[in-house]
């Protein structure tokens, strides 16, 4: 199976990205919640996650292995830290393509102190070598490891201490299924309702301490696309707008005119979604167009449509995906104020009819 592309740069340079980019990281550590009790929404899978913590406390035992699925920004990373924050052990943090080699790995392994969280982030770019070393730490915590070279070459087994593996993920197709089947529970995080990123929004500017009106946090939270990390970033864009251009203050013209200096429309959306759209309804009248051929016309890989575009038009109904390719629905024409073209065919009085 081919192991996706990373996205362009310049699709990670969007302020509606979710993947984390400029001064993200460090605002990450003074926002992002530290315990299930200050984290907002998710809430089917963070009642689940509180019972399984507590299972595993009481009976002194690793968490069993979790995989976290969704796209980027939702807060997957988020989730591992409170799980080690609520454990009461350590999180060690890598990423798939930085484990290079097994040697790399068992490094990390041979470090972990019984019950600790080994959470590795993109687990499906992991090298399949490397993957395959990780089935019996994972099933049996022990390593093969080899030592010495050529007739000298012997397999020795290390056992390790219990642990858990926090798998991340924006693409659960894209794992194996050995190591999918190996994850005890699976949480697929949900883009969250603008209600909860209005809270996540009031929670990060009371931190900042900086006024925001429950409208303004409303606006900012209908731009940032389901998505914690773009409704944090917008909050702090027009934080700055407010501080130069206004009383410091935000209240809702505050933010949406903010958000229209940075061109993210009252979608969400930016430049990019817009041409994918139109690209769809002016050049292939509506679609179906292949994934190939929208990614040649935008001059992105597939995988960054994929993975960067689509999720969240798909999610919100402004793109349809079919057997021959990419549809631009009703949603999408009317939020470009285009006329949807009236189709051939009995009762079909539009396309999605
Ligand atoms: N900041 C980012 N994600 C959050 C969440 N789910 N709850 C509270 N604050 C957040």
């Amino acid at each position: 199976m081919p192991k996706p592309k990373a996205p362009t740069e310049e699709a990670r340079a969007r302020p509606i990205d979710g993947a984390v980019q400029g001064d993200d990281a460090r605002y990450d550590r003074t926002l992002r919640p530290k315990t299930f009790d200050d984290y907002i929404g998710q809430t089917k899978h963070k009642e689940n996650l509180k019972v399984f913590v507590e299972a595993a406390r009481r009976r002194g035992e690793p968490l069993d292995h979790l995989l976290l699925c969704g796209p980027p920004g939702l807060g997957k990373t988020t989730l591992a830290q409170i799980l080690a924050h609520e454990m009461g052990v350590q999180l060690h943090m890598t990423n798939g393509p930085v484990v290079e080699h097994k040697g790399a790995l068992a490094g990390l392994l041979t470090k972990l102190a019984p019950n600790d969280i080994l959470f590795i982030d993109e687990v499906h770019r992991l090298n399949p070598v490397v993957e395959e070393s990780l089935y019996p730490a994972m099933e049996d915590f022990r390593i093969d490891v080899m030592t010495g070279e050529g007739a000298f070459a012997s397999a020795i087994q290390i056992q390790l201490h219990p642990f858990t593996l926090v798998g991340a993920t924006t693409r659960t197709g894209m794992l194996t299924a050995p190591l999918f089947s190996r994850f005890g529970h699976v949480v697929r995080l949900d883009f969250y309702p603008v209600e909860e990123l209005a809270k996540i929004v009031a929670r990060s500017a009371g931190l900042l301490e900086v006024r925001c009106e429950p409208d303004a946090a409303t606006e900012i939270a209908r731009r940032a696309r389901g998505t914690p990390r773009i409704a944090n970033r917008l909050l702090r864009r027009v934080r700055d707008f407010a501080e130069v251009l206004g009383t410091g203050q935000i209240d809702a013209r505050t933010a949406i005119g903010a958000c229209e200096r940075l061109e993210v429309d009252a979608a969400g959306f930016d430049e990019m979604d817009r041409r994918l759209l139109k690209i769809i309804i002016e050049d292939y009248d509506g679609g179906p167009v292949g994934v190939e051929t929208l990614a040649a016309a935008l001059g992105e890989p597939r995988d960054t449509i994929e993975d960067v575009y689509e999720p969240y038009l798909l999610q919100q109904g402004f793109l349809g995906r079919t057997p021959r390719g990419r549809i631009a629905t009703r949603k999408a024409y009317e939020h470009l104020g285009k006329k949807e073209p009236k189709r051939q065919g009995p009762g079909q009085g539009g396309l999605f009819e």
